[in-house]
């Protein structure tokens, strides 16, 4: 008997330790995993400077309020402001946090240049920017928000490329644009670099936001350290979280000077976000993972998977119908409910996840060897012949 709620759908399976790509039941069952609770664990599981890291600064301090200076913090914001368009930032500890942050900043910047009518923000239907309650209602998702009313206002929704429906959407009460570069959850849809473009365009046109939501798609995931860097748009503001943290719970929101303005003593805080311990651990992932020399390995990884998994599309074209994504953020649609394959998959010790649209999610560590690329490839080449 459990005596956790039932709001998750649990596999049968626990892990006792995990060590890089790999995860260990406690009767020694060696499993890949290619989730990475669901694209965090960035460097992997138990990762040794990131061991050290967080063993180094418990053994100082641990956890003192954003009422004092937090040095570690500082060093962080600065990483992350050095490497991305932003200019200052504020920290969280999860992504729902971070996305409702963003939609704070928004609100606030429009209220705080005397617009307060501008509080509105337009969003993909069906995106996903976290569980929480404004969360759920920017989401647009009739599953993820019955029986969560009253519905929380302020979000208008367009459809994932319907480019006349999101220009009508726009009013004079828009604050925002709010979208996923890569929607995770939503099926590893891309929006493609020349619609980042355009979206950037009619936000400068409207004189409204652009939110770019990088939690899942972020901090190297997409083989650039931001997956909008490619189209070379400069968001307003980034609200990441996952990746930064490596397995420790962080979020954070990226801005620039104009919003942040309206963000005055006392419009936002977090008893936990930006603790010394998640930041000690969140500047050696920054370290690591932002070096040129790393990303070049993630697009590299990237290009062998994603041809290689393009062969296999080729060989069962009844079974794979589309390989999605960029990086090593991979999404494999099949024609079919996806809920066998990844059971198969999993009998065969692969671990991966699904999301919406028939997709089998497959997130391995940015760090990912070639030869657990293969042993992957090995697995899902398996599955389809078993279910040809
Ligand atoms: C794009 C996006 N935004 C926000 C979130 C919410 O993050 P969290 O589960 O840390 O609250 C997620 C989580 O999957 C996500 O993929």
């Amino acid at each position: 008997m459990s005596y956790l709620a039932k709001n998750y759908n649990r596999k049968k399976i626990s892990f006792k330790r995990g060590k890089g790509a790999y995860l260990f039941t406690a009767n020694g069952k060696k499993y890949l995993d290619f989730v990475q609770g669901i694209a965090v664990n960035c460097l992997g599981h138990s990762n040794p400077r990131l061991i050290k890291a967080i063993k180094d600064q418990s053994k100082k301090l641990w956890h003192v309020s954003n009422a004092f200076q937090i040095p570690e913090g500082e060093k962080l914001a600065k990483k992350l402001c050095k490497k991305t368009f932003a200019d200052c930032v504020i920290f969280q500890n999860s992504g729902a946090e971070a996305t409702e942050a963003a939609i704070k900043i928004a609100r606030r910047y429009f209220y705080s240049i005397g617009k307060p009518h501008k509080n509105r923000i337009l969003c993909v239907k069906n995106s996903f920017h976290g569980r929480t309650i404004a969360a759920i209602f920017a989401s647009g998702s009739k599953k993820m928000t019955e029986g969560f009313g009253p519905k929380v206002s302020g979000f208008d929704h367009f459809s994932f490329g319907d480019h006349r429906s999101l220009k009508k959407k726009i009013t004079k009460n828009t604050a925002a644009i709010m979208v996923e570069p890569i929607m995770g959850e939503g099926g590893i849809n891309v929006i493609p670099d020349f619609c980042l473009r355009e979206l950037r365009k009619l936000c400068n046109k409207k004189k409204i936001l652009l939110i770019l939501d990088e939690v899942q798609c972020g901090i190297s995931r997409s083989g650039d350290f931001f997956a909008f860097e490619q189209s070379k748009v400069k968001p307003d503001i980034v609200p990441i979280a996952k990746g930064i943290g490596g397995g420790f719970p962080i979020g954070a929101i990226l801005m620039n000077k104009k919003v942040a303005a309206g963000m005055t003593p006392g419009t936002h805080g977090s008893t936990f976000g930006g603790n010394p311990l998640a930041m000690a651990v969140g500047n050696t992932v920054m370290d690591i993972i932002s070096t040129k020399q790393f990303l070049n390995n993630v697009k590299k990884s990237s290009k062998y998977f994603l041809s290689n998994l393009n062969k296999l599309k080729e060989k069962y074209p009844k079974i794979i119908k589309e390989i999605r994504g960029r990086g090593l953020l991979i999404g494999i649609q099949l024609y079919k409910d996806q809920s066998n394959f990844i059971k198969k998959l999993m009998d065969n010790k692969l671990l991966t996840i699904r999301a919406a649209d028939h997709v089998v999610r497959v997130l391995p560590p940015l760090n990912v060897k070639k030869k657990e690329i293969d042993q992957a490839l090995k697995i899902i080449n398996k599955v389809c012949v078993e279910l040809k």
